[in-house]
């Protein structure tokens, strides 16, 4: 029961739906639980292949540079897996992030079954970006192979990123109403997915008719919508700071249906395709509304287009 009443705040903080995500009292900088040498495990050029290709998704090392991503690379160790094994028991201290290479995983809070990862994926980075307890158990449900990376290392390596990532796109996310629909982990998810891009005014952003790479979240600065017209364009929609664009084509699987451009000096974060499907999968009912409420002319355009 003592140990119920210590996990609750902390579940609570990341699976409820509360109004900042991010607003730590926390503070990395500091924090000198990060000291230390980095542990070395050698690997033969096979276990490095795996693991390189193991790596390649996990949203944490996206903003690493290779000298970080290289240091990642020789501090994980390999770490088999039996079926029903508890890798990690929520309400414990954390001793490791893990990354997945084979296997399927099962997250739980409070014994509720939350979350499923299918052979691909990471867990276990709360409790050491936040230095709280486990925030979810999760049980091996199937043999596997992860690989796992001691907590100092990871704080030493990823912790500063990490955490000015999140809360650089804090208000950014908090102001995009689409995204309150999201769990708290999923938007800190999101966060780690993000990736800044800047565009100088009259800078097109996309093309219409293009293939699409990724979705747009306005930070800051003003955008036009336009869609070709008897040969030129019109606009079609401004949008402004909290608004997003770009998702249409992901939610449609088509082309791009307009073009954006920068109004004025413009900052923007990207989501690339493969976070989109992942992280926002369980928005695409909204997007899908939010459709409807598009232009008309843009609508009858849509229809005219898909008729052809
Ligand atoms: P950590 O708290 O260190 O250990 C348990 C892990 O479960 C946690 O980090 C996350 O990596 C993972 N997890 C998956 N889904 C959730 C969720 N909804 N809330 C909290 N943790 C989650």
């Amino acid at each position: 029961m003592d140990d119920l009443l210590l996990i609750e705040p902390v579940v609570q903080r990341f699976v409820g739906r509360r109004k900042s995500v991010f607003a730590e009292a926390y503070d990395p900088e500091n924090d000198d639980d990060d000291e230390g040498a980095t542990a070395i495990f050698p690997k033969t050029d096979e276990q490095r292949a795996r693991l390189t290709e193991s790596v390649k998704n996990i949203l944490l090392f996206r903003s690493l540079d290779k000298e970080q991503m290289n240091q990642v690379l020789d501090a994980m160790f390999e770490k088999k897996v039996v079926l029903d094994e508890y890798i990690i028991r929520q309400g414990d201290d954390g001793d490791n992030f893990y990354v997945i290479e084979s296997g399927v995983y099962k997250a739980f809070v409070n014994e509720k079954h939350i979350h499923t990862y299918n052979n691909s994926g990471s867990f276990g980075e709360l409790a050491l970006l936040y230095n709280m307890p486990r925030a979810a158990s999760i049980q091996a449900d199937s043999e596997g192979f992860l690989w796992a990376m001691d907590r100092q290392t990871f704080r030493r390596i990823l912790l500063k990123s990490a955490f000015k990532k999140r809360k650089m796109y804090e208000k950014l996310l908090d102001s995009v109403p689409m995204l309150k629909a999201l769990q708290n982990y999923e938007r800190m998810n999101l966060a780690d997915a993000l990736i800044s891009k800047s565009f100088q005014k009259g800078e097109r952003i996309i093309q219409q008719g293009e293939v699409a790479d990724g979705m747009y979240f306005i930070e800051d600065g003003k955008i036009s919508i336009q869609i070709s017209q008897d040969g030129g364009e019109v606009e079609i929609s401004q949008l402004g700071t909290g608004q997003y664009f770009g998702e249409l084509a992901l939610v449609t699987h088509r082309p791009r249906a307009a073009s954006a451009y920068a109004l004025e000096n413009c900052k923007v974060a990207f989501l690339a395709k493969d976070s989109f499907i992942r992280i926002l999968g369980s928005l695409l009912d909204i997007m899908k509304n939010n459709i409807g409420q598009y232009d008309e002319q843009f609508q009858s355009m849509l229809l005219r287009d898909s008729n052809c």
